[in-house]
Formats: C-alpha cells, structure tokens, sequence
C-alpha cells in the first residue's frame, strides 16, 4: 500500500513487472510486421506511457501519432459517444494501424475508434491495449490484438491512468481504496 496525495493507492503491478509484459508485446509485434512499417497510435491522455514505452520495444520502421478522445466527462461510466478533441496529424491510408490504449472497460471507446478508423482505409487494423477488464464489457465485439493484463473491476490508477486527472505519473498500476 502507497499513500498518494492522501489517497490509499495498493499497488498491482510494478514497473518491472509492466516493463517486462510491454517488452513482450514489442517483441511480438515485431515479428508479426516484418519487412514492414508500422503506424502506431497513442489515444491521449491515458496511454502515453505505454504507447512511447511499446515504440521502444518495437524494432521496426516506425511513425507515432496521437489522438485525443473524451468518453467520460466527470462519470465513471463511459457513454458510448466519444468526443475526438485532437485528431491525427497523418493519414493512415494503406499504412499498418496499431492503436494503443490504456485500458478497455466497457469497450465503447475502442469500437466506436475502430468505425472510425476503418472508414480510413488502413492496410491492416491492430488493437493493442494495456489493461482489459472484461468483467465490464458492454460492447461484445472489440476483438484485442494484444494485451498487457487483464484486471479484476476495481479503479486503476498510474502508469498513464487517471483518477479525476491525478495520478497519471505514478510509475505504478494500483487500485484506489475508496
Ligand atoms: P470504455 O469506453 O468504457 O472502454 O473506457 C475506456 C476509457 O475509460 C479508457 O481509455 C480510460 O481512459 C477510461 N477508464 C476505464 N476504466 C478506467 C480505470 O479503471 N481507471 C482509469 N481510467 C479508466
Ligand atoms: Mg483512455
């Protein structure tokens, strides 16, 4: 147990232990797009460390891109209707698409990115995303290409993941202890 900002935050995953997982899946994705190049897609702000994290871990001709996406407002539940706020500065035309998220709860924000960015025309479409916790899924078909962990349903925090736009630096996973 961590005490943050007079939050009790337990500690789930270490920076090791997530290092190590991320390590794997660049080393997969790798193998996979041999020979080729690779778009890869960081959804802001929850998986900007993981996504420079992975960038690092894949050893292959690489362009970054960011998107910024509102789902939640203030609730803790996600409303199936996102919000693009920052869209990407390229086109993804023809290229091999990773998109690289955080953590997939309800799965609204992945399915309703995914439409979105199909109607782009990408070569090949891949979803990568850190933490899933499928015991919350509401949309059933958002097939994960790679994931880091799965979770129990409790909040998670650090490593990128917010709590009310706190605790994004934390270089930890933990659950907040309401
Ligand atoms: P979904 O649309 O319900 O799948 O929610 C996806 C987004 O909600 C993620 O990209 C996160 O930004 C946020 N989110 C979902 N669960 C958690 C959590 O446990 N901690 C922090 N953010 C979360
Ligand atoms: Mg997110």
């Amino acid at each position: 147990m961590s005490r943050e900002n007079g939050q009790n935050i337990t500690v789930y995953l270490t920076e090791e232990q997530i290092n190590k997982r991320v390590a794997e899946i660049g080393a997969e994705i790798t193998e996979k797009f041999k020979g080729e190049s690779v778009y890869l897609i960081c959804i802001l702000k929850g998986s900007i460390f993981f996504t420079t994290e992975l960038a690092k871990r894949i050893d292959l001709p690489l362009e970054m891109d960011f998107m910024t996406v509102s789902s939640y407002g203030a609730q803790t539940v996600s409303s199936g209707v996102i919000n693009v706020k920052q869209d990407l500065s390229g086109s993804i035309e023809g290229k091999n698409v990773i998109v690289v998220e955080d953590i997939i709860d309800s799965g609204n924000t992945l399915s309703r990115l995914l439409q979105l960015f199909k109607s782009r025309n990408p070569k090949t479409l891949t979803l990568c995303t850190l933490l899933d916790k499928p015991d919350r899924r509401v949309v059933k078909d958002v097939v994960v290409d790679y994931t880091g962990f799965v979770v129990p349903d409790k909040f998670i925090v650090g490593y990128g993941l917010d709590w009310d736009q706190k605790y994004r630096n934390l270089p930890y996973i933990g659950f907040v202890e309401e």
